[in-house]
Formats: structure tokens, sequence, C-alpha cells
């Protein structure tokens, strides 16, 4: 098999997503995720402008919003980064990663006990997932690694997964929905 070079990317510096709602972005990620704001820009564009700002996300990597104000959006612009392209919500997110299961059960207490929009969490058999919408309607994840040995495949596993199994071969024990024991909704 044909060789690839080394991974060129060492993870995220940093992931984008527009707000209509600056204070309540900055309450939710600054005061109640605890992700402090580090940096801010404000540029005029065309006939408006913009702010771009950030929160430190840990691992020197950072979350970064736009208000945009006249800058070339749509009057009836949306931020909700699933739903308002016509997808459940859960598809388009940002999973957080966490150290292990005792500082991510204290956290999602805290979030909880905050009263956070919380969805549900989810055994993955690989890792443990908690699931929270933040003002922007886009989905949050937290996730701590249970078996990161099982989230490894051969390539050769991973391309007949993806494009070698229909439908009719996709077993009834892989549902995901909330019958399935490992997946535990609040909502
Ligand atoms: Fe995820």
């Amino acid at each position: 098999m044909q060789s690839l070079p080394d991974v060129p990317t060492q993870g995220i510096h940093h992931i984008a997503f527009g707000t209509k709602c600056t204070r309540a972005t900055y309450e939710f990620y600054h005061h109640k995720l605890g992700m402090p704001l580090i940096h801010v820009e404000n540029h005029r564009l065309k006939k408006g402008y913009f702010r771009h700002f950030f929160f430190d996300m840990g691992g020197g990597q950072a979350l970064g919003f736009f208000e945009i104000n006249n800058v070339g959006e749509n009057p009836d612009y949306r931020t909700d980064p699933s739903t308002g392209l016509g997808m459940p919500l859960w598809v388009n997110h940002v999973s957080f990663r966490m150290n292990d299961r005792a500082s991510w059960e204290a956290f999602r207490d805290r979030l909880k006990a905050q009263g956070v929009m919380m969805v549900g969490e989810t055994d993955h058999d690989f890792c443990h997932s908690l699931y929270v919408i933040d003002p922007n309607m886009l989905m949050i994840e937290f996730t701590f690694d249970t078996d990161e040995e099982k989230f490894g495949m051969s390539h050769d596993d991973a391309y007949k997964a993806l494009f070698e199994t229909p439908e009719a071969q996709i077993p009834e024990d892989a549902y995901k929905g909330a019958r399935n024991p490992k997946v535990k909704l609040y909502i």
C-alpha cells in the first residue's frame, strides 16, 4: 500500500463560529465553562464591522467567535450550525478532551448546577461523552477516553466500514438512539 507522509498538522490552532449573542457567548464560555476570554479583535469591513474573540480551551488551542454587523451577511442569517442548515442538532459539534472520569463528573455536575442546557451522555466504548448546548445552538461535547486502543482501526477496516457496508449490514445493536442503554438523555 502506498505510504503516506507524516501528518503535517499538530491539532487545532483555533476553530471559529458565528454568534448573534456575544454577551451570552461570553457568559457561557468564560464564566460557566471556565474558558477565559484571551483575545479580541475589532475590525471595520465594507460598510460595517465585526468582532473576533477567542476563548482558551486548553492545550494551547482556542475557540473563536465572530460577531458580524453589516459585512455581507444575509439579513436572516443563522448561527446554529446544524439546525440552521437543516440537520439534527448533534451533527456539527465540537468535542473537548477531558483528563479522566473524576474531572469529567465534577464538571458535568457543575454545569448542571449552573443551568447549562444539557442533552445527555453516551458511552462510546472507546470514550465517554457529555453533550451540552451553547447559546448559539452549537452542540458541545466533553469527552474522556476509556479505551484508546478501540478507537484506532486499520485503514482497511476503516475503509470497509465507510465504503463497503450497505445499510442492511449495519447491525441493530449499533443503534444510537434513546433505547440504547449506553445513551442517557437528560431531555
Ligand atoms: Fe462527537
